[in-house]
């Protein structure tokens, strides 16, 4: 039998929907807004077999017709095959090793490490004259990482806005019309496809040119996997931190002690935010898989040519995996747990984006101890991809003051 999962019930409330699945059906037969049906695993030891799994494939090159031949009838899944592939996010092995390891040798530990300064600068921008009531999302948490992403990437700052904009298109596709998803994910690459070529003719230190280094002296990423590996860390490297900052945010507004415990601690920060990504991460379902041959995961039987996600949102609050799974401690040691993946698609900007929620909650709770939810009134975003709010009101009591 086929269930709807992703409906209204499923945007209010998606922790309450997941538990319910871990219960009674913990893969379950389902079909996306979309009309495209896919089998969703949420238990965590099924979901972290299933990202080892290696007849699960991401390289839809392998069968391209997969997701037109798990369409229900009306569907559309024109706005999920929009994704760009040739990059190391929709391949497999032997492919995904050389494209992944072409860009760990650019994207490397120190690069991050100096990262680190100017993203201080940024969040410390951003929050001079930020006070009284305003949209934490808008303001800021939504600035930040595009900011530094842009910086990461050498966008000149000028086209950050524009940029930006295409990628949230793309990255909200599930929830879109499909035609204005394909419509933005041409735009970035053309735009892309002319800065790495400027970037090959002029190199920066940025990303981008180190990457066409990488490129030039092996010869090993072609010119298209270059614009997809760069649309890839855009899309891949924004939209997410924002949601680590504003759930976690979010959290910690509605549990006063846990505010408090961190606010008297700050040096519980960085597991405070592993323990954020674990309670509410910014990622509810992974991207997709399909079969290469039946499957058995977590005693369901899967037929090859289907089409399987992963929720990681629901993995993390597995009771089987964490003691107290609902409750938020930032005092925890979330260990294994999978907002990031697991398996070799692990994510490769991890790193960057723990130094980015690391500066932003210690800036934020230096400026602002006192801030409090300015409503209760909360709208979570549409998609079954990303978990995160429309808008964070909040309020602060008093002006201000240099972090
Ligand atoms: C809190 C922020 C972030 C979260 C929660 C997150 C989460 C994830 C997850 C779950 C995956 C695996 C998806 C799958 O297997 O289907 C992934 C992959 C990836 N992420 Fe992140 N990400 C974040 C930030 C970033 C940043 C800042 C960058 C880069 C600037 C980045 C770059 C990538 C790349 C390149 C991959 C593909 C890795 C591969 O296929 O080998 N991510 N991310």
């Amino acid at each position: 039998m086929i269930n709807k999962v992703f409906d209204q019930e499923y945007l209010r409330d998606p922790h309450g929907v997941y538990a319910h699945l871990r219960r009674e059906q913990p893969v379950a037969h389902t079909i996306t807004s979309q009309g495209v049906r896919v089998w969703l695993v949420t238990r965590y030891e099924d979901v972290r077999a299933a990202l080892n799994d290696p007849r699960l494939s991401k390289d839809f090159h392998r069968n391209p017709h997969v997701m037109k031949d798990n369409e229900m009838e009306g569907g559309d899944s024109s706005g999920a095959a929009a994704v760009v592939p040739d990059n190391m996010l929709f391949s497999d092995p032997p492919d995904h090793e050389r494209l992944r390891r072409l860009v760990v040798k650019a994207f490397t530990a120190g690069r991050v490490r100096a990262m680190r300064p100017r993203i201080e600068e940024l969040s410390t921008g951003l929050l001079d004259g930020l006070g009284g009531e305003f949209d934490l999302i808008k303001e800021y948490a939504v600035q930040l990482p595009a900011m530094v992403v842009g910086e990461l990437l050498g966008i000149p700052e000028p086209d950050w806005p524009k940029v930006i904009r295409w990628s949230n298109t793309t990255i909200e596709g599930s929830a879109l019309d499909p035609g204005e998803v394909v419509a933005a994910a041409q735009a970035t690459i053309a735009y892309l496809g002319e800065l790495c070529a400027a970037k090959r003719d002029n190199p920066g230190d940025d990303l981008i040119s180190a990457m066409v280094q990488a490129h030039d002296d092996s010869s090993r990423m072609t010119a298209s996997e270059l614009v997809s590996t760069s649309w890839l860390l855009l899309v891949a490297g924004h939209e997410t931190t924002v949601h680590l900052i504003a759930n976690g945010m979010l959290a910690l507004l509605s549990r006063p002690d846990q505010f408090a415990a961190l606010r008297a601690d700050p040096a519980l920060v960085p597991q405070a935010v592993e323990e954020f990504l674990r309670f509410d991460g910014p990622i509810s379902t992974s991207t997709y898989r399909f079969t290469t041959e039946p499957v058995t995961i977590g005693g369901t039987d899967i037929p090859a040519g289907a089409l399987v996600l992963v929720s990681l949102l629901s993995a993390n609050r597995d009771a089987g995996q964490y003691e107290r799974a609902d409750e938020l401690d930032v005092t925890r040691d979330p260990g294994q747990h999978l907002a990031f993946g697991h398996g070799i698609h692990y994510c490769l900007g991890a790193p960057l984006a723990r130094v980015e929620g690391e500066i932003a909650f210690r800036h934020l709770l230096e400026r602002f101890p006192d801030l409090e939810l300015a409503s209760a009134d909360l709208t979570w975003r549409p998609g079954m991809l990303m978990h995160g709010l429309e808008r964070l009101p909040v309020r602060t009591g008093s002006p201000s003051t240099r972090t």
